[in-house]
């Protein structure tokens, strides 16, 4: 059978000189937030996988104020729905200036090359791992989040690249999606996670859930750790993580199988 990529301590090695290659030609990964609350962003990105992103220089990122981009007084971004109805939707304009300002293109036909442009809603494509990979392969990710009752359909009809949602379920605004994003993005950039190899075993990558993890003690409560994993058979263990594998994702996401 043929080992998984980094199984072997030869591999392992072959591929973190790789990643060391590929770190040293590669520009960092740019992010811009639009959003009206750009603090609450502030604490995260000192934190984590975002902080050791950031002080790898795998990525720059920033959240702008969206009211900076408003020409009035008040500073207004949100106005009432025509055709009625509740609540306030976002205003195209200061989010057309946004995108603009960014990428200097403020249609989807002229922005650049690996330069997207996300717009986070409920309405979205469903973030998956494979799309969380495509943003990590980009020079530029901008993500607006909308608030309100929802952004005017022009923003997502000809600047947007990516509509995308992050499950079924309504958020109050984009914030928490966009941070969500972010997350699965940048632990995919070569060299920001802590083992370099384990975004190629974990859960989604190939289609399937992680298998079980466990650490000391052997048996807590009563409650073993699977004989198998304290043999030391490195053939063994990757046979029972494999059947590990497919058994938790029939439980747990057998949409994952069909
Ligand atoms: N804004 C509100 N709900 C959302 C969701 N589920 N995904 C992305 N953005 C959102």
């Amino acid at each position: 059978m043929t080992p998984l990529i980094g199984e072997t301590e030869d591999e392992r090695v072959d591929l973190k000189s790789k990643i060391r290659n590929l770190k040293s030609k590669m520009k960092p990964l740019r992010v811009d937030i639009i959003t009206i609350f750009p603090d609450y962003f502030r604490a995260v990105f000192d934190y984590g996988i975002i902080r050791r992103a950031r002080a790898a220089g795998l990525v720059t990122i920033e959240a702008h104020d969206l009211r900076a981009w408003t020409s009035d007084k008040h500073h207004v971004v949100d106005d009432r729905p025509f055709g009625g109805g509740d609540g306030m939707v976002m205003k195209p304009e200061p989010i057309f200036a946004a995108v603009k300002s960014l990428t200097g293109a403020n249609r989807r036909e002229t922005v650049p090359q690996g330069t997207r442009v996300v717009l986070l809603s409920p309405q979205g494509q469903t973030l998956t791992q494979a799309s969380a990979a495509e943003f990590a392969k980009c020079e530029h990710v901008i993500l607006i989040c909308g608030r309100y009752e929802g952004v005017d359909e022009r923003v997502a009809d000809a600047v947007v690249t990516d509509e995308i949602s992050i499950g079924d379920y309504v958020l109050s605004g984009g914030e928490p999606a966009a941070l969500v994003v972010i997350d699965a993005t940048l632990r995919l950039l070569p060299g920001a996670l802590g083992s370099e190899t384990s975004a190629v075993t974990e859960s989604f990558s190939d289609g399937m859930l992680d298998y079980p993890h466990y650490t000391r003690p052997p048996e807590f409560e009563g409650m073993r750790v699977p004989e198998v994993l304290l043999t030391g058979n490195h053939a063994e263990i990757a046979r029972w993580r494999r059947e590990a594998a497919l058994e938790k994702t029939k439980r747990n996401r057998p949409d994952l199988l069909k």
